[in-house]
């Protein structure tokens, strides 16, 4: 489960503008704005896949497709040979922004992951092994608006993780987290993903996090966007960048083709 086929995915949004001409009344014009541009990918079961693209290029458009939430204007995705139209309880989404209840609190939140287990004290011990992985143990009854921005997100990738799903997407999971919950944050991901082997999408501005998590390396251009580098990642774990000469190879054509030339 988890084979993800895109075929020649195009996406264009169309904006309905309102211009003032004269006296006889307003007109309007339909400016076109293309976001993907013949989008062909193909990911393995239980591959964990890393996209990268400069900002506004069309990353989230792609995930929320693939996701279910928005359809292509022309091309499809399949999963598991079936064609993808609508969001699949199977698969969960991990906003790139706030994707908690606001009327619910961070146990409540979570407990919706596992609100079909029968057994409620394995669903208690389930809700509580999560909250302590992203240490809001303490926070158990707080809203959304009680906690910070880094807090949130965590609350967020436990209410993911905890529903065990078939592909997890995130748009950004690590943006707003401080520098070690990012550092352990994604070396739980990592073991998460290692253990159970769940076909995973993430998008990063973090060239080091696609490196040291990906089994493959996607790469969006400027919108509208095609693909420019679609590269399987076969080395073992864990990965060091900075030491592996072949990683640090493929870091600096990663900053370059991101137009840095010179890889920090
Ligand atoms: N619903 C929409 N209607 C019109 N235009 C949209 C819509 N959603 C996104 N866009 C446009 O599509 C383009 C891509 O947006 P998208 O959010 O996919 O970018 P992104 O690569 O995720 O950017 P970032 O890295 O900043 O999150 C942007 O130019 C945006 O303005
Ligand atoms: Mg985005």
């Amino acid at each position: 489960m988890g084979h993800i086929v895109i075929n020649n995915l195009n996406k264009e949004f169309v904006e309905r503008r309102q211009i003032q001409r004269n006296k006889s009344g307003a007109a309007h014009f339909d400016q076109t704005i293309p976001v993907l541009d013949d989008i062909n990918l193909e990911f393995q079961p239980g591959e964990m896949v890393c996209v990268l693209g400069p900002s506004g290029c069309g990353k989230s458009t792609l995930m929320r497709i693939i996701a279910g939430f928005d359809r292509p204007s022309s091309g499809q995705v399949l999963q598991d040979g079936k064609e993808l139209t609508s969001p699949s309880p199977d698969n969960i989404f991990v906003y790139q922004h706030n994707g908690l209840l606001p009327w619910m609190t961070v146990w409540q939140n979570i407990e919706l992951g596992v609100r079909h287990t029968e057994d409620l004290t394995q669903k208690e011990e389930t809700i509580q092994e999560y909250i302590d992985m992203v240490e809001l143990e303490g926070f158990e009854n707080h809203y959304p608006h009680q906690l910070s921005g880094g807090m949130q997100r965590r609350a967020e990738l436990a209410r993911a993780l905890v529903v065990n799903p078939e592909m997890l997407i995130m748009d950004e999971p690590f943006s707003g987290l401080d520098f070690l919950t990012h550092m352990k944050m994604r070396e739980e991901v990592v073991n998460m993903h290692l253990f159970l082997g769940k076909t995973i999408l993430m998008v990063t501005h973090n060239i080091d996090d696609a490196l040291i998590m990906g089994d493959r390396v996607v790469i969006l251009g400027d919108r509208p966007a095609r693909v420019k580098l679609d590269r399987k990642l076969d080395f073992p774990h864990p990965r060091d960048p900075k030491t592996a000469p072949e990683l640090q190879e493929l870091r600096e054509e990663i900053f370059f083709m991101l137009g840095v030339s010179y890889a920090v």
